[in-house]
């Protein structure tokens, strides 16, 4: 499917999907994240696809929810249409390896996207925020409730009450973001873990994933026994034989993804 507002492109078992408004900054409107979520369910049944990387460019991941499209709703049609669940969550439901990578703005909805992913590498020149409330809003799209986990009560009240812009390396110290490298190798040292994802056997890091976004949710107890019951699970997979087999006979494991 072609699309207008998004670039996919596709390198062995990665893609990476490119948001592509730039005279809007990028800002998340319903028809790009609409073609993000036909791309994103396009890729899970991708078996040739084990990591995507969701992007921007330099000066902007996302400057946010596009408060033009927004600016007329009011609460039942905001309520009714439940704008931003069908395709901005998207991300969130995504059941791959899913990494940002972020240089420049991401801001309010580019900031709660980026968390959605399963971690973010962001450049030295990324700009974090939640400045809905200059907005008279609040965030919508999981904004408070994902700062909160990632960063604490203090930080999350400063980001989202005073509005204000957080750098790559506080972003970094407190804990939000993965790691932060020099704007001109944000891509490659992306593509790099992307790569390195991709190669592991994929029912592996699905489950992982599922396995450390329970974690996030439940008591340490429950997410150790489900991390147990998963981790068995993963002895009915040729790639468990094939991954032990590899280390014991000192070779690369060939994985098969299943
Ligand atoms: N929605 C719609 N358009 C946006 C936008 C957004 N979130 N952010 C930027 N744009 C547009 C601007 O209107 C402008 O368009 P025109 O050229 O047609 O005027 C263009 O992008 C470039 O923006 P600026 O001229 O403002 O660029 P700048 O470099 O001077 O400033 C900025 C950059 C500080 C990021 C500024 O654009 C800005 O503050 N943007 C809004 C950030 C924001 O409030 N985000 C939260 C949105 S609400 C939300 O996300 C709700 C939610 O949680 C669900």
């Amino acid at each position: 499917m072609p699309y207008e507002l998004i670039e996919l492109d596709r390198e062995g078992r990665v893609a990476t999907l490119r948001l592509n408004r730039p005279k809007a900054l990028n800002a998340l409107n319903a028809e790009m994240m609409g073609e993000v979520a036909a791309a994103l369910s396009d890729l899970e049944r991708d078996d040739g696809i084990g990591c995507v990387i969701l992007t921007g460019n330099e000066k902007a991941f996302a400057a946010g929810a596009d408060i033009k499209e927004m600016v007329g709703d009011d609460y039942l049609s905001i309520y009714k249409t439940d704008r931003f669940e069908q395709n901005h969550c998207s991300v969130e439901r995504f059941r791959k390896p899913i990494i940002a990578a972020v240089s420049g703005y991401a801001l309010g909805g580019g900031c709660e996207i980026a968390m959605m992913c399963d971690f973010i590498i962001a450049s030295n020149t990324a700009k974090f925020g939640q400045p809905e409330i200059n907005l008279g809003v609040i965030p919508g799209i999981g904004g408070t409730q994902r700062l909160l986990r990632a960063v604490g009560k203090a930080k999350a009240m400063d980001l989202c009450l005073t509005g204000r812009i957080m750098d790559a390396s506080e972003a970094e110290h407190s804990g939000l973001v993965a790691r932060v490298v020099p704007v001109d190798d944000l891509m490659d040292t992306v593509r790099e873990a992307a790569a390195k994802i991709a190669g592991h056997s994929q029912p592996a890091t699905m489950i992982l994933k599922e396995v450390i976004e329970t974690g996030a949710e439940t008591s340490l107890r429950e997410g150790i026994r489900f991390e147990r019951r998963m981790f068995q699970s993963l002895f009915t997979t040729e790639d468990q034989k094939e991954g032990m087999n590899a280390f014991i006979e000192k070779r690369k494991p060939h994985f098969k993804h299943r």
